[in-house]
């Protein structure tokens, strides 16, 4: 059965100009802190993608790229913690200033998980930048080093985030029930 909420009916959090302000922001402060030296973006995708694509633009440090594709077990609109690698890295990412794009923080679980996989193989430096962080939603103690925007606790879409792969096309953040979108 499908139950997606027609368009329509999604409010709108934050709109492109808020998106692409903040996103040249966050690319003044990594380039600052990256300057000298070339940072590896790695894109959790599908998420994370349209914010990539946006961020390296606003960088004015070299940066290579690489994609690690996941699947978190979601019941609901809440992800179980259990985490699928679809799509492993390209190259090794030990001795690199490693910097991994996520499109948000919610319970943590992800992240975590991703965190083990990838300190092991010994890159020079790990950091997390994510477009959204719903601080309250932590289940697991998980820190970004640089947030876009802190939102409260409601399921989101848009600008390359899914409910049912769908309204990925959104150029921005909008609520999936309107009620909770405050
Ligand atoms: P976490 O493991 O609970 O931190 O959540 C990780 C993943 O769940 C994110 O990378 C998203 O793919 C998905 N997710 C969590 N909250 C939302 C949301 O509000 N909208 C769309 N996807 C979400
Ligand atoms: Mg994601």
């Amino acid at each position: 059965m499908d139950n997606t909420p027609p368009e329509s009916s999604l409010e709108m959090l934050l709109n492109a100009s808020q998106i692409a302000a903040r996103i040249r922001e966050l690319g003044a402060e990594i380039s600052a802190d990256y300057h000298g030296r070339t940072p590896h973006l790695v894109g959790v995708l599908k998420g994370a993608w349209i914010f990539m694509a946006d961020l390296i633009r606003n960088l004015s440090v070299e940066a290579t790229v690489d994609f690690l594709g996941i699947q978190s077990y979601v019941t609901g609109t809440t992800s179980s913690g259990e985490v699928k690698i679809t799509k492993d890295l390209d190259v090794s990412i030990a001795g690199r200033d490693v910097l991994v794009v996520e499109d948000i923080l919610d319970t943590g679980h992800t992240y975590h998980y991703l965190h083990g996989v990838l300190s092991a193989h010994q890159p020079k430096s790990l950091k997390l930048v994510t477009l959204l962080d719903k601080t309250g939603r932590r289940a697991v103690p998980v820190k970004a080093d640089y947030v876009g925007f802190p939102i409260p606790d409601v399921f989101v879409v848009g600008y390359g985030l899914d409910y049912n792969q769908q309204f990925r096309r959104l150029p921005e953040v909008r609520c999936l029930r309107n009620a909770a979108c405050v």
